[in-house]
This record gives structure tokens, C-alpha cells and sequence, in this order.
């Protein structure tokens, strides 16, 4: 698409979603630069939008200071029929104007792999070499905490830190209980922010606040198990993510394993393990492989599934983070016959000590199942929490987050490129987004003693093999999480495997 096209794109959303009321009078607009890199777009591209926009009277910029949203423009009456998000609307008026908080809370601890500072985590996961590095780390080792699943959580402004929780504990104190669904304002907010940065309108009775992905995995298989009265069978990627693995099955799915390949999950493996009720995928950054589903075969997935009716789950774990080529559209965005069930949150794109996610659900009785599956849980995630994460997305704090951290995630992909690049027989995949490489080899060295060899020099990754469903279906290579690391750091790590590959 050329720019004017895509400035036109631009436009388009933004007048939806004003006529529709996500965006009401005086609400603020993104700065050009991070809505051009939220959307993955020049930023010449956004300014020629907001200045369309404003010639043509829906909103103002001024030099200096946020575009807004002007009075008076019209806007979709909300009531039966209307589109989800005229019904998002509703409650963005209701609510943005509120502006209620919840009681008085603390900061979420205790999630095995949020380790801030580059230290050992030993319960996130890696096994033998976790427990191997925390023996190292006793021992007085200083050891590099480089597996997956760790964001530059300390790049957050302070004070927009503590505002948020200021936000939480400046509330009144109330009685009653929680909405099992979630704090209203923050789906309203997370509606608005899937509007625009993935280009599709949740309806905010649909959107759950959840315990992070892996309680929303557990909770759309406790749905689908109600609703068919037996145990879902579900197609998982293979290889893919461990934790949502383990959150399906101990929730009575039975997983099946279908292979990916460079263009993501691969669709004639998924039809010969069909029947399936519902695959899940992670089709803006296959995990942990990388590949990028292009536009073609997300139609194909939404077609097949629309035809056998299958529940097709989208991860979009760490979509924020594109870091190189065109920007593809979320299934949701794209799926015409209600049956993708979209998972997101904040464990990348914050802190994943929060525990904060969410589902968007589509029509029908399956999602209904998992709607009646949250009111019989209830909430999971601390109303405090819930409030500080909306009043981040509110102020803008989440995205002048994002466009700091998006530059230094860039620098350390960038500086991953180049020292691995030119190595005969290694290979760095991932690098086109997201927070983690995947580095493999063509020699003889298995994985497994790559990891130990690192481990001895105090640099903990995780072997490829660990996200395996069948043995051998993920070449040999590590897992390395750079979110979290500085640039000195990633270089310690890189030389520790280069050493450790011989
Ligand atoms: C594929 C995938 N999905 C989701 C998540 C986030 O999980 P959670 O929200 O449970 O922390 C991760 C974290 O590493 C992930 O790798």
C-alpha cells in the first residue's frame, strides 16, 4: 500500500471510531510518533492523517500540544443492533467522564519469570539449567537471566509509575464486590487502544479481564468444556508456549501438536489433525520461532475455521513490538464470521507481575460459555491493579512507554543482528519483533549443552527443545530474552554463546 493509501487507512479509523463514540470530545489522540510506531507506519503518514483530519473539522492539532478530538462531531446512537463499538461507546462516555478508582492495593508480586533486574528466577521454567544457575547463583556466581518472557519493566517514567498508583489509592473506599468481568473503565480502555492500534472494535461486554494469557487459555477451555459437555480437543503450535500448554490441559483440554513453518502454523497439518474445537496460534510473532503469518493464510485459517466450526484462539502476546516489515492485520481485525477469540495484555508491554490480560470474545454460544465461565470464577486480577493499568492506558503513560522501549528493543535486536550475522552456520530468527532471538545452529552441538556451557560462563537461555509438543520438531538453537537486558549485557550473553557453540 502507498502512503496516501495508508494515510487514508489512518483517517478512516479515527473517523470510525469517533463517529462510533470510542473517541468522544476532548479525548486526547496519540502523538504522531507513536501512532506511527504503533501501527508501523512513517510518521509522515500520521501527520498527513491528523492534518486531514483536522481540515476536515474532527479534530485539533496545535503545534506542541496533543490533537484532540473536536464537539459536536456525530456519533452513533448506541442501543440493539448497533456495532460493538457504538456499544463501546456507551460506557466510554459513562465511564472516561468517572473517572471512579478502586480501593487502596499494592503492586502484584510473585510471578516466576518477572525478574527486572538481570538476576536468577530460578521458578520460571528452564529446568535442569535453572536449577544448575541457581545453584551457581548460591554459589555467588553473577548470573545473566536471559531466558524469555522478561520486559524492560524498569523503563517505565517513575512518575507515571506512581501516578497510576496514586490512582488506586486516592479512591474512596467502597463496599461491595468486584465486577466478575473486569473494572469496567479499564475494558473500556483496553477497547479503545485494540480500536486503534489493532484495528478492530471490541464489544466491551465481551472483553473479560483476565489473570494474564495463561488464565485466559484456562478460562476459554473451561468454556468450551461446558458447552460441549466434554474435554475440548485444542490444535497448538508446535513448537510453542510451555505455560499456555500446561494452563489448556490442567484445565481437561486435549492438546494436539500441529507443526509451523515460516509462515506460521501450518494449514494442512492443522486439517489433518481436525477435528479440532478450537486452535490457538500466535500469528503476529509465531512463539517462539518468529514467523509472521502473511494476509493469505490468515484468511485461509478464518475460512477453514468458519467452515468446520473451529474456535480460533489469537495470542497476541507482544504485537507492540514490530520491529521490521509491513504491519499484518490481527485476526480479529479480519474475522467476518465471529469465531476468533482475541488474547492480549500486559505482561510484555508492562510488568507480567501484574497479571493483568484480557479476551475479547466474538458472538455466539462457545464465547457465551466462557462469559458464564468468568461470572462463575469471578475476578481474578485486584481491582487496584486494574485501575492502574487503566489510568497507564488513560494518560498516555503505556504509550510514551512503549515508544521509549520500542527504541531500545530495536538497539538490542540491531546489535544481535550484527554480531551474530556473519557467523558461518548460525542462524538469528525472531528478530522482526518481539523481545526474544531464537539462534540455531547447523553444527553438531545439541542445545542442551549450549545451555550448560552458558550456564557455566553465568548466562542462563532456554533450549529450543523446551517448547517442543513431539521431540524434534524445533532444530536445535537456544531462546534468548533481550527485553530486559542492557547493551553490555546482550554482548556478555552473545560472547558466552559463541564461546559455548566453539
Ligand atoms: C506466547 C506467549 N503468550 C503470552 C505470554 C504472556 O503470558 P502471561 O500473560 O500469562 O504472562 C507469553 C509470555 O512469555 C508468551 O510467550
Amino acid at each position: 500500500m502507498d502512503q496516501s493509501g495508508k494515510t487514508a487507512g489512518v483517517v478512516a479509523r479515527v473517523r470510525a471510531m469517533v463517529r462510533d463514540g470510542t473517541l468522544t470530545a476532548g479525548d486526547a489522540l496519540p502523538s504522531t510518533r507513536a501512532l506511527a510506531a504503533e501501527l508501523g507506519v512513517a510518521r509522515g503518514t500520521v501527520v498527513a492523517a491528523y492534518e486531514q483530519l483536522d481540515g476536515e473539522g474532527w479534530i485539533r492539532t496545535r503545534q506542541g500540544a496533543a490533537a484532540r478530538v473536536v464537539a459536536g462531531v456525530p456519533v452513533v446512537a448506541a442501543g440493539p443492533g448497533v456495532p460493538a463499538g457504538a456499544r463501546a461507546a456507551e460506557h466510554a462516555r459513562a465511564l472516561m467522564g468517572g473517572r471512579t478508582a478502586g480501593p487502596a492495593g499494592a503492586r502484584a508480586d510473585g510471578h516466576a519469570a518477572a525478574s527486572g533486574a538481570p538476576a536468577a528466577s530460578p521458578g520460571a521454567g528452564a529446568g535442569a539449567a535453572g536449577a544448575a544457575a541457581a545453584g551457581a547463583a548460591g554459589a555467588g556466581a553473577p548470573l545473566l537471566d536471559c531466558r524469555p518472557g522478561v520486559p524492560a519493566v524498569t523503563a517505565i517514567a517513575p512518575k507515571d509509575w506512581r501516578a497510576a498508583w496514586r490512582a488506586a489509592t486516592d479512591a474512596p473506599l467502597r463496599n461491595g464486590l468486584a465486577d466478575p468481568l473486569g473494572l469496567p473503565e479499564l475494558r473500556v480502555q483496553v477497547a479503545a487502544q485494540l480500536g486503534l492500534s489493532r484495528g478492530f472494535a471490541p464489544d466491551v461486554a465481551r472483553l473479560l479481564v483476565t489473570g494474564g494469557t495463561s488464565e485466559a487459555l484456562s478460562l476459554v477451555v473451561e468454556g468450551l468444556r461446558n458447552h460441549l459437555g466434554r474435554s475440548p480437543r485444542i490444535a497448538v503450535e508446535d513448537p510453542g508456549y510451555r505455560s499456555g500448554r500446561r494452563a489448556m490441559t490442567s484445565a481437561g483440554a486435549t492438546l494436539v501438536g500441529v507443526r509451523v513453518d515460516d509462515d506460521g502454523l501450518d494449514l494442512d497439518a492443522l486439517a489433518a489433525a481436525a477435528p479440532v474445537d478450537a486452535v490457538v496460534v500466535t500469528p503476529t510473532h509465531q512463539y517462539p520461532l518468529g514467523s509472521v503469518m502473511p494476509v493469505a493464510r490468515r484468511h485461509r485459517l478464518l475460512a477453514w475455521a468458519a467452515v468446520t466450526g473451529t474456535v480460533v484462539v489469537e495470542d497476541d502476546y507482544d504485537s507492540e513490538f514490530r520491529h521490521r516489515g509491513t504491519p499484518v492485520p490481527a485476526l480479529a481485525a479480519l474475522d467476518t464470521a465471529g469465531v476468533v477469540v482475541h488474547v492480549g495484555g500486559f505482561s510484555k508491554t508492562l510488568d507480567p507481575r501484574l497479571r493483568c490480560s484480557y479476551v475479547a470474545l466474538p458472538p455466539g454460544a462457545p464465547a457465551d460459555a466462557v462469559v458464564a465461565a468468568r461470572l462463575a470464577r469471578g475476578p481474578v486480577v485486584g481491582e487496584p491493579v486494574q485501575v492502574a493499568v487503566a489510568h497507564l492506558l488513560r494518560t498516555g503513560a503505556l504509550r510514551r512507554h512503549l515508544g521509549r522501549v520500542r527504541r531500545d528493543y530495536t538497539h538490542r535486536r540491531e546489535r544481535i543482528a550484527s554480531r551474530l550475522g556473519g557467523v558461518p552456520g548460525l542462524e538469528a530468527r525472531a528478530l522482526n519483533g518481539g523481545l526474544h532471538a531464537v539462534v540455531t545452529w547447523s553444527g553438531p552441538a545439541t542445545a542442551r549443552a549450549v545451555v550448560s556451557r552458558m550456564v557455566t560462563a553465568g548466562v542462563l537461555v532456554s533450549a529450543l527443545d523446551e517448547y517442543e509438543v513431539a521431540p524434534g520438531s524445533a532444530p536445535a538453537g537456544i531462546v534468548l530474552g533481550y527485553g530486559a537486558l542492557t547493551l553490555p549485557e546482550l554482548d556478555r550473553a552473545l560472547d558466552a554463546l559463541l564461546d559455548a557453540l566453539g
